[in-house]
């Protein structure tokens, strides 16, 4: 089953002191090798698919297809997204301190892709795909909207963990939108 194996070094060392590395334990591999490795390993992990909605300063809404989320604790409420440091939503986050967080349905595909494109090249989006809960900008007819504001940023690696204490909720309906092997699909059960 085993398709490719990756020790760091540092793994490596503190195995080696307490026995030989075998032959997957060696570090030759590259950095473009292990990059893959680690994506071909996450793109392994299904998920659900949302966006990270923020305002610019011109006001315009500005979005970012986004994974890496999760619920942190009940109370009070948090969550946190993970967003790389050279994201345009990353300043965006940042200077705001707030952003919105809609979780899509598998009728929003079109949406997840658009938000996902480089925003230098993403065509007009029509606004009715907008709604606003409380000031905050998020996606219309979402399966679950929630609007945050940032109460800590933790640097990890190039991106950053920012935790959002969340204000408000609303809840929608629909089937999630799932994201699997650098695919979007459906749920089905
Ligand atoms: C399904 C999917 C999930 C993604 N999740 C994240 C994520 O959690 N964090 C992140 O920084 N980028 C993520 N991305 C990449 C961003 O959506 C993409 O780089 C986007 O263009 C960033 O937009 P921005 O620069 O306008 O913020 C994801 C892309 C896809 C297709």
């Amino acid at each position: 089953m085993a398709v490719g194996v990756y020790n760091s070094g540092a793994r490596a060392n503190t195995a080696a002191q307490h026995q030989s590395p075998g032959p997957g334990a060696t570090n030759l591999q590259t950095t473009d090798s292990i990059n893959e490795m680690y994506r071909d390993a996450w793109s392994r992990f299904a998920t659900g698919v949302t966006v990270i909605t923020t305002l610019e300063p011109g006001g315009n809404v500005h979005g970012m297809t986004a994974s890496s989320v999760a619920s942190v604790s009940l109370d009070p409420p948090l969550v946190l997204v993970v967003i790389g440091e050279n994201r345009e939503s990353h300043a965006l986050v940042e200077s705001t301190g707030r952003f919105g967080l809609s979780i899509l349905d598998d009728g929003q595909t079109d949406i997840a892709k658009h938000f996902a494109t480089p925003p230098e090249v993403r065509c007009e989006i029509d606004p009715q795909h907008f709604t606003a809960l409380s000031d905050t900008p998020v996606i219309a007819n979402a399966m679950a909207i929630m609007d945050c504001r940032v109460i800590a940023a933790h640097q990890a690696g190039d991106h950053t963990v920012f935790i959002g204490e969340v204000e408000s909720i609303a809840i929608g309906a629909g089937k999630p939108l799932v994201w699997f092997q650098r695919q979007f699909g459906g749920f089905s059960r």
